[in-house]
């Protein structure tokens, strides 16, 4: 199986690069990414050599390299995207190209190939909006009715239901995932865990949002991209549909700060709450019965506070990684590794 990969050199892409050349032999990649701000090759120079990979620097918006690259794989894994919320709120449209514009042209790729390319859409629960604190038994399921409360999720919503739309109208074989906060080797720095720990190893503060409470389930990286997988393999592509993929690990975020806090040794002192985010989610929770009962799929990395402490530890022992990159320093590796090479 030929795949491309779009956005694989962000967080969860270099992860399932990883993951497939680690667990697949037969399987080749071709990973196609612009490299924004959140895109970093460091991630993947371990593998840089591997002859079933290969790079390609470009554009989901770009029609004639899309075309062409789709062309060639059996398979699309999409998650090339604007990811974060915070900067959704600042400015949304770069989340409306990308998120929004780029999963249409990878479609009508995909499309003009009548059946031969299967598409795997990587989503996110936060397409469903968000659930009350007070009823700890309600979760997101497969049917649950889409209501986005940020830039970030309308446009991922947005592209789910052009997925849909596709599938429905020209019946291209597409699965879309909606999977939960996921943790890990990689994460860029601005999101919630590896922003705090390496917060603390500079000695900094961690900035909490408003009352702390809001509740998000956690699901190691690596979990996710065997749900990926497995779905890629075992699902069925023709009739379609959307598999939900969690961690059955509902934290607050004040429990989640104390869980780092306790890890690296410091004390409640070094809390700062801060004003919340603008129309702060309260809630995810994923019921993932469905990609249990129909593909056999199930965490197996995510337990806390083992997997918890191991991300941790990642982050502490790889301060090159993240000091380059909240210096802007990764930036550098693409000129001299590519451009200056030319
Ligand atoms: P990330 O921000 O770490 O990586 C995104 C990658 O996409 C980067 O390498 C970036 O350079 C690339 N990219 C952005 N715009 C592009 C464009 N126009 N053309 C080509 N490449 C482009 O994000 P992530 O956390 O790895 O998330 C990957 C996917 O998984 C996203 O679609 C996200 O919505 C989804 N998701 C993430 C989480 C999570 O917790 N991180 C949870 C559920 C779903
Ligand atoms: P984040 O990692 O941005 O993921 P998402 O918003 O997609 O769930 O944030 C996770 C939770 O942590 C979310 O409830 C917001 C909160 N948070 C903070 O309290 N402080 C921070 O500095 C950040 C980035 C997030």
């Amino acid at each position: 199986m030929h795949i491309l990969l779009t956005g694989g050199c962000g967080f969860i892409g270099s992860n399932f690069v990883r993951l497939v050349l680690r667990e697949r032999s037969d399987y080749s990649l071709t990973n196609l990414d612009v490299l924004t701000y959140s895109g970093n090759l460091e991630n993947l120079a371990d593998i840089e050599g591997d002859p079933r990979y290969r790079f390609v620097k470009g554009d989901i918006n770009d029609r004639d390299l899309v075309n062409r690259l789709v062309a060639e794989c059996d398979a699309v894994v999409h998650m090339a995207a604007e990811s974060h919320v915070d900067r959704s709120i600042m400015d949304g449209r770069p989340f409306v190209l990308t998120n929004v514009l780029g999963t249409q042209t990878l479609l009508d790729a995909v499309r003009a190939l009548r059946g031969k390319v299967k598409f795997l859409h990587v989503s996110t629960d936060e397409v469903y909006g968000d659930l009350p604190l007070d009823q700890p038994q309600v979760k997101f399921t497969e049917t649950t009715p889409y209501a986005p409360s940020s830039p970030y999720s309308a446009s991922k919503a947005a592209s789910d239901l052009l997925v849909r739309a596709y599938q429905h109208t020209f019946g291209i074989p597409a699965i879309i995932t909606n999977c939960s906060n996921n943790f890990g080797p990689y994460q860029f720095p601005e999101k919630v865990i590896p922003l705090f720990v390496t917060n603390l190893i500079e000695g900094k503060k961690v900035p909490l949002y408003g009352d702390g409470r809001n509740v998000r389930d956690w699901l190691h990286v690596e979990d996710h991209c065997e749900a990926l997988l497995t779905v890629l393999e075992k699902a069925d592509f023709t009739s379609g549909g959307t598999y939900n993929i969690g961690g059955n690990n509902e934290r607050s975020n004040l429990d989640l700060t104390h869980a780092i806090l306790k890890i690296m040794g410091k004390d409640e002192s070094f809390i700062e709450p801060v004003t919340d985010r603008l129309g702060h989610d309260r809630r995810y929770a994923i019921d993932a019965r469905k990609i249990e009962k129909e593909l056999g799929w199930r965490p197996t990395r995510s337990a806390w506070p083992g997997a918890l402490e191991q991300t941790v530890r990642w982050y502490v022992e790889h301060p090159d990684w993240w000091q380059r990159v909240k210096s802007g320093a990764y930036r550098d590796y693409y000129e001299q590794q590519y451009v200056k090479r030319r």
